[in-house]
């Protein structure tokens, strides 16, 4: 065999390089190749001559292979030190910065107030944004033309829709869905006024709160709003209900709570009267009961609203409302 004599192979197994390797191997194992045909020629052999033949192709075989498993090793082992001696990384570079993101303000600030109220028994519910006058002002006995409709500058949509000026609107929703059954909502959303100052932006949010059932009384208000308010400012929070006016409760009445800037001193932020408001609520009256379609004379109801923006004013202390609408990374990583 003289094609095939094993230490020429041997001899340039070892000293191919990967490519030159695998085209080695071909020449000898692969379909065409020197080894194989060797093999096939061994079936014009006589028997005896065979057996023998074949003794030998078989040592050849074992012989090349292991030269060329070695000689592959041999390489995969060159390259791996060859990576290891030029790609290498420096530890004591310094790293790159992964800025990470988080919750916005008046998003956790949401959360938060969720929670108070879903521990008091309080389901999330929410209504659109554009909304009809039916559920923004008339059913919410806004009289048509009267003045109290001025205390909400509205934008107005075409087809007679406005951007809802308050989330009262949903109470009348959740009215009309649900009576004569029992309602216990907070609804949570964006609100449209035709306002913008440093405490006022012409978006904001409020969570709306409504209560219908045989038998709710003052008492109930006060006494979720006094749970919901102490959890949020501290069980020691001076907190008061004084007397208001919205066309949709009767009575109706404002929760301010002590000034958590001046403590009573009197500052700049409660006008030197150490209260600050955080909400309005009343018991609803009875022509919203009826026009949610409830009988006023076999249910009552309690509702309230607060701004979320007000709420996270007072309690982060941030001076100016447009802060929380910037995108201002040095103002949003201090929550
Ligand atoms: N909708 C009122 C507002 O936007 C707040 C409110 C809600 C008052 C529910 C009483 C009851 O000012």
């Amino acid at each position: 065999m003289a094609t095939l004599s094993s230490g020429e192979w041997r001899e340039r197994i070892r000293a191919a390089g990967a490519e030159e390797l695998e085209a080695l191997r071909l020449d000898l194992f692969g379909r065409r190749g020197v080894l194989t045909d060797a093999m096939k020629a061994l079936r014009g052999l006589e028997p005896s001559e065979r057996a023998k033949r074949g003794r030998e192709l078989n040592d050849v075989k074992a012989v090349l292979e292991e030269a060329l498993s070695r000689r592959q090793e041999e390489l995969s082992k060159q390259a791996l030190d060859l990576r290891l001696a030029t790609e290498w990384v420096d530890p004591t570079l310094p790293g790159t910065h992964v800025a990470v993101g988080h919750i916005h303000p008046l998003a956790q600030m949401e959360t938060r107030l969720e929670e108070v109220f879903a521990s008091m028994g309080f389901e999330v519910k929410r209504g659109p944004e554009v909304e009809d006058d039916w559920h923004n002002f008339e059913a919410l006995n806004f009289p048509k033309d009267h003045p109290s409709r001025d205390m909400q500058d509205s934008f107005l949509v075409e087809g007679g829709y406005l951007l809802r000026t308050h989330t009262s609107p949903v109470q009348i929703r959740a009215m009309e869905e649900r009576a004569p059954g029992p309602i216990r909502i907070i609804v949570p959303g964006r609100v449209f006024r035709r306002d913008d100052d440093i405490t006022h932006s012409p978006v904001f949010h409020q969570i709306e709160g409504l209560v219908v059932d045989s038998g709710v009384s003052m008492a109930h208000l006060k006494s979720t709003l006094f749970t919901f308010a102490r959890t949020v400012f501290g069980a020691e929070a001076p907190l008061r209900l004084r007397p208001s006016y919205f066309p949709f409760t009767e009575p109706s009445a404002e929760l301010d709570v002590g000034c958590l800037f001046c403590r009573g001193e009197g500052c700049r932020v409660c006008k030197e009267s150490s209260w600050l408001e955080i909400l309005g609520s009343g018991l609803v009256h009875p022509n919203v009961l009826r026009n949610g379609g409830y009988d006023p004379e076999a249910v009552s109801g309690f509702a309230f609203g607060m701004g979320l923006e007000r709420i996270a004013m007072l309690y982060y202390n941030v001076p100016d409302v447009r802060l929380f609408y910037q995108g201002d990374a040095r103002f949003l990583t201090q929550f």
